[in-house]
């Protein structure tokens, strides 16, 4: 029997009376990495919440190296080297990434002073460990979401954590960039520190982890070693029962109509070069690409977010200027943006008001909202996507990552546009919702509109898509009919740039 680096025994939680964590004892062994799965709600960052202190638990203990802990915030818990990887990102945006990184612990020169130098130095030292391509004085704010995470890890690591929180860090990275934190994890492990790592991704768990916990609804339904269980299993404790894997249906919808959607001789400097291509009524055009190749920038500069040096726009044929986000809104196009937090919510708002926000003018009686059709909209979305909300009334911040992002996702369906644009629609939600997701966009295909889904995850694009455009250095490298596709190796190969 290896020994326990953590224990955590009959952890129960309430919120306003409502139990969200109910006796839930968890086990950490050293230099292991232990799988915290379960589905949207399902309690696992409040547990790991309670760990790093920044939630007490209304009772049960902690015991750390078999001693009694008591972590009352999040200093408490670097003490202790517990570091977590938060789902809601934790940088400061206008500092540069070795600031970030070394925050309140900068080393000081003989002066006194913030020793820049030297936290270049050692951050430049993290990232080349870690394999990742950035500069240490580059702004975080001018990095896509995926570095974010890079530094985030970057952060824990040089914080000597020897048990490492992952909250869903590979949410917004593609498959190369995890194989590249994958092989870091091995070597952190390696070298005895313990990971609990939370991801919606199953592939991952059996790839990486040793031992897996499901959480369903606050309690600890199974702990088992991952070479005794298997995938269907492990998704069937999540979900309490069966879930309808997602298969790709040729669809019978004729695609003869003219496109809905062009777009000609598209050039964004540095970003994008000469993108041509468009989306018939009824047809998913799924984008394929590493973080960087440019499939983020697309989106943006279609829906008038940033500048194009040139590039025509046709919509059903008529040429239409976008040169900015209410353009793009008059198009009757709608974008889920990558970055949900920052972009797509109003965190101080209910569920409804945030849902209902972008069809204001649909639900509105004169100058006065009208509620019933507004909280009808609302309830019917709650519904569909299954987002684990008390009430339509809950504030926005207090749901859980996925269930955001689920609003997120809710809000722009509800505006039922003709053309949407959807960068990375599953990301953070659990394996029910992606199924009910995919099987949305199908539908709203079904009804004739033009969709452009964006996604980092195979499976999930090849699933969905008539038509799979890879993106290699903000060029377009392939674009192929899905039922082309023969395997997922050609795709593969494309976004890897051969
Ligand atoms: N501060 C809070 N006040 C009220 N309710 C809360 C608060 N924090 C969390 N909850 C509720 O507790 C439940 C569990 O949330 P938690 O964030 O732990 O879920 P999770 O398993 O991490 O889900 P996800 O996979 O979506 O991130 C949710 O229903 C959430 O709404
Ligand atoms: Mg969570």
């Amino acid at each position: 029997m290896s020994e326990l680096v953590l224990e955590m025994c009959n952890i129960s939680k309430s919120f306003n009376s409502v139990n969200v964590l109910n006796n839930v004892g968890f086990q950490l062994k050293k230099g292991e990495i232990h799988a915290l799965m379960g589905g949207n709600g399902a309690g696992k960052s409040t547990l790991m919440k309670i760990l790093t202190g920044v939630y007490s638990a209304d009772s049960g203990e902690i015991l750390i190296e078999g001693k009694k802990a008591e972590i009352n915030n999040y200093n408490e818990a670097i003490d202790h080297k517990i570091s977590m990887i938060f789902q809601e990102f934790s940088l400061v945006p206008t500092l540069t990434v070795a600031q970030n990184i070394f925050l309140n612990r900068e080393d000081k020169t003989k002066l006194g002073l913030i020793n820049d130098k030297e936290c270049i130095k050692k951050t430049a030292k993290l990232l080349q460990e870690l394999g990742v391509d950035i500069s240490p004085v580059s702004i975080v704010q001018d990095l896509g979401v995926g570095f974010w995470q890079m530094t985030e890890i970057a952060k824990s690591l040089s914080q000597e954590a020897k048990i490492l929180i992952m909250d869903e860090p590979t949410s917004s990275l593609t498959e190369k960039e995890t194989d590249v934190l994958f092989d870091f994890m091995e070597r952190l492990k390696n070298k005895g520190i313990s990971i609990i790592y939370i991801s919606h991704r199953m592939e991952e768990i059996f790839k990486i982890c040793d031992r897996i916990t499901v959480l369903r609804d606050g309690e600890n339904i199974i702990t088992e070693d991952c070479e005794n269980t298997d995938l269907d299993t492990v998704i069937s404790h999540i979900v309490g029962g069966e879930v309808a894997s997602f298969e790709w249906k040729e669809r019978d919808y004729s695609l003869e109509a003219p496109p809905l959607l062009q777009v000609k001789n598209l050039n964004v400097s540095n970003q994008l070069e000469n993108i041509e291509f468009y989306i018939q009524p009824g047809e998913v055009l799924g984008v394929a690409g590493l973080m960087g190749s440019g499939r983020t920038e697309l989106v943006r500069a279609l829906f008038g977010i940033d500048h194009k040096d040139s590039g025509d726009i046709y919509i059903n044929g008529e040429k239409k200027l976008i040169n900015n986000q209410q353009d793009a809104i008059k198009a009757n196009m709608a974008l889920l943006p990558e970055d949900r937090r920052v972009q797509g919510l109003v965190l101080q708002h209910s569920v409804k008001d945030n849902m209902v926000l972008p069809i204001i003018d649909r639900v509105k009686k004169g100058l006065l909202v009208n509620e019933k059709i507004a909280n009808n909209i609302s309830n019917e979305y709650v519904d569909r996507l299954n987002i684990k909300t008390d009430n339509i009334y809950k504030q926005i911040s207090l749901l859980s990552g996925g269930n955001q992002q689920k609003v997120v996702l809710a809000k722009w369906l509800a505006t039922e546009p003709d053309i949407l644009l959807l960068d990375e629609p599953t990301i953070g939600v659990d394996i029910g919702a992606k199924t009910e997701i995919i099987e949305i966009i199908r539908l709203m295909a079904n009804s004739g509109k033009a969709i452009l889904v964006i996604s980092s995850e195979l499976n999930e694009l090849l699933a969905v898509s008539d038509k799979i455009m890879v993106m290699h250095k903000g060029k377009i490298s392939k674009t192929i009919n899905r039922k082309d596709i023969a395997s997922e190796e050609e795709i593969q190969y494309a976004i890897q740039g051969y």
